[in-house]
């Protein structure tokens, strides 16, 4: 059985990627608790010794306003210490994977879905960001796009039993190899996001939409605009438009990821509706 180590167990994507993959896969969690990738040394002790086929690295220093203020400790968290992971995986085999995601949300820690929804069970006015500009991205999906990329993964047999993501017709042509290609092989940075993209104000009207559509009891029906110039007391500069091409995850799986629209509702249906 595969066998996965997933750094940063406590997060919002480690939670949900421990979750997702602890039935099918022979799955082992390090906590920031458990290891601090500051010390570099602890990382080196712990993890050389420790056999796996796949490592996953969802720990970092999140907060991009602190980041500004504490680089240091920015550059040790989320540079020095990636580059060591990588160096031990190399040492066992070389091959990496870098995934870079984008406005991340699901069950395991709240995010800026759940901060408008709350705001919008609370009050009869919501305001959101209108002219900033990605595509939400569901822990859940991240899971279902991952697994693809395992050593051994066949596209065919991975799926989706509930039929949310779609099977993408390609051709030889374009270099997609036919059903049953491992995606194993690719290498590189790869981007996994939510098809389409939005403002936040979007982002936020549409979760608003989906729990009024489920029955959620909340006082706001419409979500207001901001301007991202609005936004003072911002330490980091956040880019207007972040939309990530997911052009290589398709070439690679023959898969197109969830729409954000789909995305959102799912989590809505699956994780409020019972609240
Ligand atoms: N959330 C987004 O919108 C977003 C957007 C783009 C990219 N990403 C990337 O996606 C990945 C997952 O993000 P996320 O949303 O799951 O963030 P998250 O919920 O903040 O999770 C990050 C995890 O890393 C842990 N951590 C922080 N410093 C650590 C250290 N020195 N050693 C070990 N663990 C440490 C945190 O633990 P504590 O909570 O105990 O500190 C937390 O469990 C990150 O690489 C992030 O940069 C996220």
């Amino acid at each position: 059985m595969t066998k996965i180590v997933i750094i940063g167990a406590g997060g919002r994507l480690g939670a949900a990627l421990m979750r997702e993959y602890k039935d099918k896969y022979n799955v082992a969690g390090f906590n920031h608790a458990q290891l601090d990738l500051s010390k570099l040394n602890d990382v080196r002790e712990k993890l050389r010794p420790t056999n796996f086929d796949v490592l996953i690295n969802a720990a970092a220093f999140t907060n991009v306003d602190l980041c500004e203020t504490e680089r240091d400790r920015a550059y040790l968290i989320n540079a020095e210490a990636p580059a060591l992971l990588a160096n031990i995986c190399r040492d066992k085999e070389n091959r990496h994977l870098v995934v870079r995601v984008s406005w991340v949300f699901g069950p395991d820690r709240p995010s800026f879905v759940d901060a408008m929804i709350k705001q919008a069970q609370e009050n009869e006015n919501v305001d959101a960001i209108a002219d900033k500009f990605s595509a939400p991205t569901y822990t859940l999906d991240v899971a279902q796009m991952l697994r693809q990329f395992f050593p051994g993964a066949a596209v065919a047999g991975i799926g989706d039993p509930g039929g949310h993501f779609r099977k993408t017709v390609v051709s030889s042509e374009t270099g997609v190899n036919d059903p049953g290609y491992s995606a194993g092989d690719c290498g590189g940075i790869l981007h996994f996001a939510n098809a389409g993209e939005c403002s936040w104000q979007e982002y936020a009207q549409w979760a608003v939409n989906c729990c009024r559509e489920a029955g959620l009891p909340l006082k706001a029906r419409i979500v207001g605009a901001f301007k991202l110039k609005d936004m003072a007391d911002w330490v980091a500069r956040r880019p207007v438009y972040s939309v990530l091409s997911t052009a290589k995850y398709t070439e690679s799986t023959g898969m197109s990821p969830p729409t954000w629209r789909d995305a959102v509702a799912d989590y809505i249906t699956r994780f409020y509706s019972k609240k």
